[in-house]
Order: C-alpha cells, then structure tokens, then sequence
C-alpha cells in the first residue's frame, strides 16, 4: 500500500518544517489538492505553493487538481514539480486530450471521480490511465466523514482494470483513517491519501508509519 499524506491539512506558517517531516517519514508520495473556488466551493492555494514543496522533498508529488480549465495550466503544473496531475472527470470535456498532455509532459495522467460518478464512464479511456483517484467525500474540503461502499467501488473498479487490461493505480481520498484502511486495502486500493487523520494526530510521522503497516 502507498501512502500519500495531504499537505492541505499541514500548518503552513509551518511548510518546510511539514514538508520535512513527510520527507522523513514513511510517506510515498505527498498528495497535493489544488481547489479554484470554481469546481469546488473551496480555494487551496496554487503554484508558489507547489514550488515551495518541491523544494524541500524529493518525493512524488502526487497533484490533485480540482479546477475548471486544467488545460491551461498543464505545462505550468509540470514547470512548478508535478510528477502525478490527477484531473477530474467531472471537469474536463476532452479528456482523452488532457490525460495525453499531461503524459507527453513527461507526467503520470490520474482521473479522479466524484462520489456520484460511475467508474464505467471510464470505460473507452482507463486503459491510457497511470492512476484512477476514486473520492470517498465530495471534493473541497479535509476532515469530511467518508462515504460508505465506497471500498464495493473500488472492488469493482478492480474487476474492471482487469477485464480490461489496464494497469491504472487505485488512489482513495477522503476520510481515510486506519479503521476503514484496512477494508480499501481488501477492496483493491493501492494508494490512501489522508489528510486530517495524519496531521490532527498526535505524532503524525507515527500515524503514516501505522498506515503504511495494514
Ligand atoms: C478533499 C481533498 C482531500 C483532502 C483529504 O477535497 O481532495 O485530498 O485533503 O483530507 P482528509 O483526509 O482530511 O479527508
Ligand atoms: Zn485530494
């Protein structure tokens, strides 16, 4: 299981400090969510950010983008550090072009999807896909409660990688915690992102190592 704490629930008058400690810790990759106030009722924070991670950590920054238009900032994205841009289905109309740019910039291309979107939509793209980010809350905010059978979407959205031949990671983001990591792990899940679960606890670098052990 890769482990990809969200830095949206760091301290960041405290940045380099957190971005050390992920470093140091037994994260895989660090998740970063990008929110726009458009796609989603929130905003995040944007490319000094980013660029101010990549500094400090040679880890995968694993870049969750929940922004309308993500064609125009692709390069930018790429510019600032990016090694994984997860765009979301539920924004992009041409999104066998996106998942192409992205992959020509030299990144690995994710398709998140909403709690109420089928995977099947991703039936005519999954096997050009590096990474499927299935969301367990609606997207915009950390610390949402996670949404139940969301580990009987992931079973499925396993059997479909299957049947078609495609070799997609499994990302799960929201509301993760060690009770139910070990149910997504069982699922298919290959990748947890948890956010407030690492950061409100009391030794974060102990909580990642606890949940890369289930
Ligand atoms: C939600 C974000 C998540 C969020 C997860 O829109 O995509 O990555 O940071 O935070 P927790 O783990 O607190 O739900
Ligand atoms: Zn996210």
């Amino acid at each position: 299981m890769l482990i990809s704490p969200s830095v949206l629930s760091c301290d960041f008058s405290n940045i380099e400090r957190d971005t050390l400690m992920l470093h140091n810790s037994k994260a895989d990759w660090l998740h970063i969510d990008i929110m726009d106030g458009v796609f989603v009722p929130n905003i995040s924070f944007g490319f000094p950010v980013l660029e101010a991670i990549h500094r400090h950590t040679d880890k995968t920054l694993d870049v969750h983008l929940m922004i309308a238009n993500a064609d125009l900032y692709l390069d930018a994205f790429q510019k600032a550090g990016a090694n994984i841009l997860t765009v979301h289905y539920e924004a992009c109309t041409h999104l066998h072009r996106t998942v192409r740019r992205i992959q020509e910039l030299g990144m690995k291309a994710g398709v998140a999807l909403n709690p109420h979107t089928p995977i099947e939509v991703l039936s005519e793209i999954g096997h050009l896909l590096d990474l499927v980010l299935v969301m367990s809350v609606n997207p915009g905010f950390g610390g949402q409660r996670f949404i139940s059978n969301t580990d009987n979407k992931v079973s499925r959205l396993r059997e479909m990688r299957e049947k078609m031949g495609a070799n997609f990671l499994i990302e799960v983001d929201g509301g993760v915690n060690l009770e139910n990591a070990k149910m997504l792990s069982t699922a298919g899940a290959d990748v947890l992102v948890a956010g407030s679960f690492v950061f409100n606890s009391a030794n974060p670098t102990d909580t990642i190592a606890a949940l890369k052990a289930i």
